[in-house]
C-alpha cells in the first residue's frame, strides 16, 4: 500500500489515542453517575477496584467526587488531543477512500467521519461548560482550571446536551465500527490498513 492510500503516522496514533480514550469516557461516564452521592470519604482509590493502580490523594473525597474529577481531568486532556487533531485534519489531505466503494458508501462514511468529528468537540466542550457552571467548578488532576459558576439553569441545559449527545455519538461510533468490520470480514478489502501503522 503506497503512501497516497494511507493516512500520516500522526493521524494514525491520534485516532487510536483518542478512540481509547473516547471508550474509556463513556465506560466512566456511565459508571460514575450510578455512584451514590453520600459514599465513605477516601483518599486512596484502587482504580475501579482491579488492583492494578491505586491512586493517593491530598484530601478524603467520596468515590463519586474521585470519579467525576477522573472523568473531567482524562475529558481535558482529550479534548486537547482532539483540538490537535482537527488542526492535523484541516492542514493534512486524508487519502482518497476506495474505489472499490459504492458512491452510496463513499458518501454514508464522510457524512459519518463529519459527523464524528463535531460529536468530538462538542462532547468535552458540552461537559467543560457544565463543570463550570456547577457549584464544584473543574479541577485538572487537582489543579484548579475553572472556577464553579454555579448557575441551576445553564448546568442543567448542559448536562441534557452532554446526555443527549453522549448517546447519539456512542451510537454513530457503533456504526462507524461496524463499517470497519464490514469492510475487514465481508469485503475483505483495504479500508481498515489506511487507519494501521503496518
Ligand atoms: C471527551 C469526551 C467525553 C465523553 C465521551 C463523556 C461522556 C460522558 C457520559 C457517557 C456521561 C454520562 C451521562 C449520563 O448520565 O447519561 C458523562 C457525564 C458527565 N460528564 Fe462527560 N464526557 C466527556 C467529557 C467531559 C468533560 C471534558 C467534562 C468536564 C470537564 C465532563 C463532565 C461530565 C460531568 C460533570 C458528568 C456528570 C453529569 C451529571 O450527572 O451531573 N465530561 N460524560
Amino acid at each position: 500500500m503506497n503512501h497516497s492510500t494511507r493516512y500520516t503516522r500522526t493521524a494514525i496514533i491520534l485516532h487510536w489515542l483518542i478512540a481509547i480514550g473516547l471508550i474509556f469516557m463513556f465506560a466512566l461516564g456511565w459508571f460514575m453517575t450510578d455512584l451514590p452521592r453520600e459514599g465513605a470519604k477516601s483518599s486512596s482509590y484502587d482504580l475501579f477496584d482491579l488492583g492494578i493502580y491505586t491512586w493517593q490523594l491530598a484530601e478524603e473525597v467520596t468515590p463519586r467526587t474521585f470519579y467525576f474529577n477522573l472523568h473531567k481531568s482524562v475529558g481535558i486532556t482529550l479534548l486537547a488531543l482532539i483540538a490537535f487533531r482537527v488542526l492535523w485534519r484541516f492542514t493534512h489531505r486524508p487519502p482518497a477512500l476506495p474505489a472499490s466503494l459504492a458512491a452510496w458508501e463513499k458518501r454514508l462514511a464522510e457524512l459519518a467521519h463529519k459527523l464524528l468529528y463535531v460529536l468530538m468537540v462538542v462532547m468535552p466542550v458540552s461537559g467543560l461548560i457544565m463543570g463550570l457552571y456547577s457549584k464544584y467548578g473543574v479541577k485538572w488532576f487537582g489543579i484548579d482550571i475553572l472556577p464553579g459558576l454555579d448557575d441551576k439553569g445553564i448546568r442543567e441545559t448542559f448536562l441534557t446536551v452532554h446526555e443527549w449527545v453522549g448517546v447519539i455519538f456512542a451510537l454513530l461510533i457503533i456504526l462507524h465500527i461496524a463499517g470497519a468490520f464490514k469492510h475487514k470480514l465481508i469485503d475483505k478489502d483495504e479500508t481498515l490498513k489506511r487507519m494501521s501503522l503496518r
